[in-house]
């Protein structure tokens, strides 16, 4: 077997954990979400949720891959509890899961660049949605997003991810500050500030059983949490790197990068009168933000830039999808990275097929990764860390941090008790929420 790579720097480490978590959930869903669940008022519980829960939970995968050199599998073997390693074939099939159904939407991303370049969707944009996410087009488009993330994990980690996502994170930043910049001067830009951020309290009070697992839910897909990326991605990493403070530096600019595009999304929305969706379905945003772009002066090349941001950031996401399953494979079997990476990332690819013809198919594989494998695969894991393992994992966070070890006795403390509890509470409700979209429970009852 050839040497397990490492990341040739700690900015490396960083921005590829960056690009991992910064993908269509900031760009694509969170405007959306906050907008529609009370503006400030979700913005808050979300925020709750990535600082209290998502980041002790982030330090609980890192310690795992750091600590252990392994994939997301192997790390339970290789700590010496075996028996755990379900925990990460959860998030092994987490991650192929989600891959499958996120490469779909990465291949509409890839029409719009398309219909942004030749003006296709000016005319009609419903029409565009309509023809690009159905039958043919959305299967090619989903292949070649699909192709493009095989290329990237084929490559290696240094060579790969690593080389890519410098490129990639920096002109997501690049592009996406010009772009709010440039649509702050829109006509309707203070109106869609106010409606995206207007406190509504009243609308979390009205459905807070299905606001509090969305917004955690959406906190951790954010994050890249659950499915191992993490442990992955922390498992090339060196004992010198001070885990919390990367941590932060991660989670901060991912809170960033989801705050800055609803201050492209919205000015550009309100631009044009009648244009805010009303329910966020899968295809919603991209039909009213094309219409828009038809719209608005200059909205061709606004489209364009959003759209190609769109892709970096999903791309620099969906490769740390792939490295879950192949880093899995490659640890275990001594495969060659590229046939793993080819084989596993096709079989992938065929599973997103159900997704690419039925945009409803794509929004139940949605809500049951979201409302159940996500939140489970967190809680296993905070679980693990903070219940099974021995010190060594707390031990873990201490080497390379300049938190001090104060720190990680509150943030043992942390893992085993709040987010247990946060995240059981979060599942029941989520499940609550399964049940009452597929009619069987006709209204919530708890906080219902
Ligand atoms: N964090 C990514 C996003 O916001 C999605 C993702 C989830 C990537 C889980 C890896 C693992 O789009």
């Amino acid at each position: 077997m050839s040497e397990r790579e490492t990341w040739t720097s700690r900015v490396g480490f960083i921005l590829a954990a960056v690009g991992s978590a910064v993908g269509l959930g900031n760009i694509w869903s969170f405007p959306f979400q906050t907008a529609s669940n009370g503006g400030a008022a979700f913005l808050v519980v979300y925020l709750l949720a990535v600082f209290l829960i998502g980041f002790p939970a982030m330090l609980g995968e890192f310690v795992i891959g750091r600590r252990s050199e392994q994939n997301a599998v192997e790390a339970f073997r290789s700590l010496g509890f075996g028996e755990w390693s379900v925990a990460g074939g959860l998030g092994v099939v987490g991650s192929f899961v989600t891959l499958a159904f996120y490469s779909v939407v990465g291949g509409w991303v890839l029409s719009y660049i398309v219909g942004s370049v030749t003006g296709a969707y000016l005319g009609d944009p419903g029409a565009y949605f309509g023809a690009v996410s159905a039958g043919p087009i959305a299967v090619a488009t989903h292949a070649v997003f699909m192709a493009l993330t095989i290329g990237i994990v084929a490559l290696g980690v240094t060579d790969g991810i690593e080389r890519a996502t410098k490129v990639m994170v920096p002109a997501i930043f690049v592009l996406i500050g010009g772009l709010a910049v440039w649509v702050s001067t829109l006509d309707g830009a203070s109106d869609g500030y106010s409606y995206y951020l207007s406190p509504d309290v009243s609308v979390i009070a009205g459905d807070l059983a299905g606001i509090v697992p969305s917004a955690v839910g959406q906190a951790f897909f954010t994050l890249s949490l659950g499915f191992g990326v993490m442990i992955a991605y922390s498992s090339y990493l060196g004992r010198d790197d001070s885990l919390p403070a990367d941590g932060s530096a991660i989670v901060v600019v991912n809170t960033l990068v989801a705050l800055l595009a609803g201050f492209v999304v919205f000015p550009v929305l309100f631009a044009i009168e009648g244009a805010v969706p009303e329910s966020g379905g899968a295809g919603t945003a991209f039909t009213a933000l094309a219409s828009a772009f038809s719209q608005i002066p200059g909205g061709q090349a606004i489209g364009l830039g959003f759209f190609v941001v769109l892709l970096l950031a999903a791309l620099s996401s969906s490769i740390s999808l792939l490295e879950v399953p192949t880093s899995f494979v490659v640890d275990r079997t001594g495969y060659d990275r590229t046939p793993t990476a080819v084989g596993l990332g096709v079989l992938v690819a065929i599973a997103g097929v159900p997704t690419a013809l039925d945009t409803g198919i794509l929004g139940w594989y949605n809500d049951v990764v979201f409302n159940l494998l996500l939140p489970l695969a967190v809680l296993v894991i905070a679980v693990f860390v903070g219940w099974v393992a021995d010190d060594q994992l707390a031990e873990e966070l201490d080497l390379g941090s300049s938190f001090g070890d104060d720190f990680s006795t509150v943030w043992l403390w942390w893992i085993r008790i709040v987010i247990p509890v946060a995240i059981g509470g979060t599942l029941l409700l989520g499940i609550q929420s399964l049940l009452v979209k597929a009619g069987v429970l006709s209204a919530p009852v708890i906080l219902g």
